[in-house]
């Protein structure tokens, strides 16, 4: 990205970071944001943007994004193009993406394919969480080695997809030993993916073999008991714990036990789990394949608790497990989508799409709705996943020295949600023909403008890889 050589200011608007909330002028130079104040002068090389009557935000954090990520024979339809693009209209500037360990393979290897993948593309910045497969003593030290000199701190394990990505429970404890000990983190899928094979096995064995049994064979009580191991594994491990994409009371029951213990457990969960319940498993039609995704939908009750888990901070972030796949075959060249398990519930990729909604989305049903305050919304978005993966004060706050990483949202603006009118390559969203309220207007990067009022003004793959320290110094 070219460097802005200009002064900015962004006069007048509404400033909400996870503790402020007040009308001040923001004064950008170059990247950083450099001065706060109020009724500041516009110097003669200022460029000017008024911002009042609009909301100032820092710019959306998602810690949990699968760009051009490839899972079996099928590849997410967003690329680090499409997807980081698709993000910025949604007001986030920066992902923590997944560098996949293939088989036999480095993490130092995943992390250099997935730069190479995301390098000149991505228009947001950047970093990532290795997805570890497999554990021996050169891959310890070579996770050792990503925490120091790679910018990696944060390595995702799976308890679920046996024979593919899953890891036993003693690769996992000593993947937790070892980045408990030098400043990272394990993020865990927690479910029980054996017993889920099981089930999954005896539902096709009788002939269920549509999307719906998708959600029947993944019960929450296996999200639950995968939750308690894990915890248990990272206390023996002594080293923090979180958990991607929590859905289960069963499994949240278990994580606020351990944090009311002082247990260094953290959780997310995701807009989809927060706007939608099981009884959208409707019928065995094709169609529910829009909610095939891992953990799957919960019930009602599960979606209140989660509500109140993010006001009472037992629930530190909201991510969106961005993972979409077409629901139809070619769209946009993409193939091997849902479609795949057209005949077979376990063949349809797992993963929604979520990256261009997720602010509007929670600000309009969180903020709005008062479930959540404004304050809570901008800390649950972009500071603590800023904070939780080594990412704060560069990220995720508006304060002096503070990358000019910035949103303007109008609280006031209405609109509907359109597969049609967002910027994703996927060809559905799960909020198709909801009606919000609060849009998002303008959107810097590092000091420049990416998107104003609905267009594309940036230049193209200006985001930069951010390398994160050791994690825990803000938790
Ligand atoms: O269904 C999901 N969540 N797909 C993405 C992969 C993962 O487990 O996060
Ligand atoms: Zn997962
Ligand atoms: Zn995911």
């Amino acid at each position: 990205m070219t460097q802005t050589s200009t002064r900015t200011l962004i006069r007048g608007g509404r400033l909400i970071t996870a503790i402020d909330d007040y009308i001040a002028d923001i004064v950008i130079e170059g990247e950083r944001i450099v001065c706060i104040g109020q009724q500041i002068e516009a110097g003669p090389d200022t460029k000017v943007i008024d911002a009042q009557g609009l909301l100032v935000f820092p710019g959306g954090v998602d810690a949990h994004t699968h760009m051009e990520n490839t899972f079996g024979p099928s590849v997410t339809c967003d690329n680090f193009d499409s997807g980081t693009r698709s993000a910025a209209f949604g007001g986030t500037t920066t992902i923590i993406d997944f560098a996949l360990q293939e088989a036999g393979t480095s993490p130092l290897d995943a992390i250099a394919r997935a730069q190479q993948k995301a390098g000149s593309v991505s228009h947001i910045d950047y970093g990532f969480h290795v997805i570890v497969t497999h554990v021996d003593d050169q891959v310890l030290a070579d996770m050792q080695h990503a925490i120091r000199h790679e910018g990696v701190s944060s390595f995702k394990m799976f308890m679920a997809y046996p024979g593919t990505v899953m890891s036993d429970d003693a690769s996992i404890f000593q993947a937790m030993r070892m980045v408990g000990q030098h400043g990272g983190m394990i993020a865990l899928h927690a479910e029980n993916g054996t017993v889920i094979d099981l089930l999954i096995r005896e539902a096709l064995a009788q002939g269920h073999t549509s999307p719906r049994y998708h959600a029947l064979t993944r019960p929450a009580i296996m999200e639950g008991e995968a939750t308690h191991r894990g915890i248990k594994l990272a206390e023996l491990a002594e080293a923090p714990v979180y958990f991607v994409h929590l859905s289960a009371k069963e499994a949240l029951k278990h994580v606020i036990e351990a944090r009311d213990l002082g247990i260094p457990v953290f959780a997310e969960t995701c807009p989809h789990y927060l706007f939608f319940d099981e009884s959208a498993y409707a019928d065995d039609s094709f169609d529910m394949a829009r909610y095939v995704m891992s953990p799957p939908l919960r019930s009602k009750e599960a979606q209140n608790a989660l509500w109140t888990a993010l006001k009472t901070d037992d629930l530190q972030l909201i991510s969106t497990d961005h993972c979409p796949y077409c629901l139809k075959e070619g769209h946009r060249g993409n193939i091997n989508q849902k479609p795949l398990g057209a005949d077979d519930f376990s063949k349809i990729p797992n993963g929604v799409p979520g990256v261009e909604t997720r602010m509007t989305v929670v600000y309009d049903g969180g903020v709005r709705t008062g479930r959540i305050s404004l304050n809570r919304f901008v800390e649950l978005t972009s500071t603590a996943p800023a904070k939780l993966f080594g990412l704060f004060p560069k990220k995720g706050t508006l304060a002096i020295g503070s990358d000019a990483d910035v949103v303007l949202f109008d609280p006031r603006e209405s609109h509907k949600i359109s597969a049609d009118t967002q910027h994703s390559d996927c060809d559905f969203t799960l909020f198709e023909g909801h009606h919000v309220t609060g849009r998002v207007k303008k959107v810097l990067l590092r000091g420049e403008v990416l998107i104003d009022d609905g267009q594309w003004v940036g230049p193209a793959g200006g985001g930069q890889f951010v390398a994160r320290g050791e994690l825990g110094t803000h938790f």
